[in-house]
């Protein structure tokens, strides 16, 4: 199999170390069963999320140093500023500490509970932000996109039916606006094609609701277009990424996957009538409009960050690392979601556990078992992050999709790492009637995966 050639050299090391298994079994038992709650130095490789866990480069490092440091109007902010309207072409940028920061300030000024907000699918938090507002989330993906085993380029597309179809359900008053995320997280990191995008703005055009792109993986998403669709194939990224990003009124952008830093977001938009509007609850929630929540200097690695993702070598690189780390597990008959998605390699744990109830949590269970494995830490995506009871009835309805998500920090891990988890995930697989479920213990009302205590089940 094609190993990724990784464009780049390390010139810095973090030592990893694994933990005896017994003490991982102590460990997991403390946590409820719950891998967030899991100390990182206990974790051999770290799964969880590709969420500011990139490896800087040398020239982010060196942007740290230049970081300056002024409450109003630090030189950091302009560059910012000018670097996010040269690839995305929105001129107002409004600086916040991460995406969840930027969908709470956005989602507060424009929503009230009776709103709508159409998507293709909504991430955790992004739903959880319109949630708390008392507002309705609405996921509008393809079918495809919800059939974990067919292969469909474009996965992460909108029905643009399902979105006619809750525009004269709901009425154009009820939707403030309508997202597109890019690319879909919650649907297995599976890109939206160009044509998706353009289709899903001129509906919103016609119906003057505005539409925004949750940007996240913007990068990512631009070079599938790239290698996806014909027509795009020499197309530059930046090109490409200007485009998807023209038909779009604004974003929001979580920096710490594709901009490759630790810590940021922002917001960038088309309208400066929005812009004054959101810089009150900015200044009240975040900081001053010229650091949003933020250091100068981490303003700074921003606009490095966003400038390096747009190279050609390393996209190429980053979904052939992927890639890799998925075919390993296909060639292996494992069930994941396919084709392979930008970020991560997402396990199909219904078909994995298809011995266990969605009642019984199975894609925790098998990332509590990975971890008990070999020290390796993913994230569930399912019945534990998206089920919930009726208020009626008390009856628990579950998502279609059960995974288990394998992120990949960026430019963190070699192939050889990939190829471990791999192995540790086959073993898994040829033991698998003996996984046994979990159950809740205690259930917080929202964003329950982060804090729920877990049981194991007999
Ligand atoms: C698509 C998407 N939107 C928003 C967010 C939230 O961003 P943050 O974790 O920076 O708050 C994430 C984080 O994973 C994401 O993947």
């Amino acid at each position: 199999m094609k190993l990724p050639l990784e464009p780049f050299r390390i010139k810095m090391v973090e030592p990893l170390k694994i933990i005896s298994r017994e003490e991982r079994e102590a460990l997991i038992k403390t946590a409820g069963y719950n891998v967030f709650k899991i100390p990182a130095e206990k974790v051999f490789i770290d799964l969880l999320t590709d969420s500011g866990t990139s490896a800087m480069s040398d020239a982010q490092w060196a942007g740290l140093m230049q970081g300056d440091e002024s409450y109003a109007g630090c030189r950091n902010y302009y560059n910012l500023q000018e670097t996010v309207e040269e690839i995305t072409g929105y001129p107002y940028v409004l600086p916040t500490h991460q995406g969840r920061a930027a969908e709470n300030i956005l989602f507060s000024t424009l929503l009230d509970k009776n709103s709508v907000v159409p998507s293709n699918i909504h991430f955790d938090t992004t739903r959880a932000n319109i949630e708390y507002l008392g507002a309705t989330a609405l996921d509008c993906v393809v079918d495809e996109g919800l059939d974990a085993e067919i292969e469909h380029p474009f996965k992460g597309n909108m029905d643009p039916l399902k979105l006619k179809a809750a525009i004269s359900t709901y009425g154009t008053e009820r939707i403030p606006l309508v997202c597109l995320t890019i690319t879909n997280n919650s649907g297995g990191g599976q890109p939206v094609s160009m044509d998706n995008i353009r289709e899903i703005k001129e509906i919103c055009h016609t119906h003057s609701i505005p539409f925004f792109l949750d940007a996240a993986r913007f990068a990512e998403n631009a070079y599938f277009i790239k290698l996806r669709n014909e027509k795009y194939k020499d197309i530059s990224v930046p090109q490409l990424v200007r485009e998807m990003f023209s038909y779009a009124d604004g974003c929001w952008v979580s920096a710490k996957k594709d901009a490759m830093v630790n810590i940021g977001g922002f917001i960038a938009l088309q309208d400066k009538m929005l812009f004054e509007k959101l810089q009150n609850l900015l200044i009240l929630r975040e900081g001053f409009p010229t650091y949003g929540g933020l250091a100068g200097r981490d303003l700074q690695v921003m606009a490095i960050g966003l400038k390096e993702v747009l190279n050609e070598d390393y996209l190429a690189y980053r979904l052939e690392q992927v890639a890799f780390l998925g075919n390993l597990l296909l060639e292996a008959g494992i069930p994941i979601v396919k084709p392979v998605g930008g970020h991560a390699v997402y396990i199909n744990a219904k078909k994995f556990c298809s011995h266990l109830p969605q009642s019984q949590f199975p894609a925790q269970a098998l990332t509590v078992a990975l971890y008990l494995e070999a020290g390796i830490r993913a994230v569930e995506i399912g019945s534990l992050m998206f089920a919930y009871r009726d208020n009626g009835s008390g009856k628990w309805h579950y998502p279609e999709l059960e995974l288990v998500r394998l992120a990949i920090p960026r430019r963190v891990y070699t192939a050889s790492h990939l190829k471990y988890v791999a192995d540790a995930i086959i073993t898994l697989y040829q033991n698998r009637n003996q996984l046994k479920g979990l159950k809740l213990v205690n259930d917080p009302p929202f964003l329950r995966h982060f804090t729920a205590v877990l049981e194991k089940l007999d």
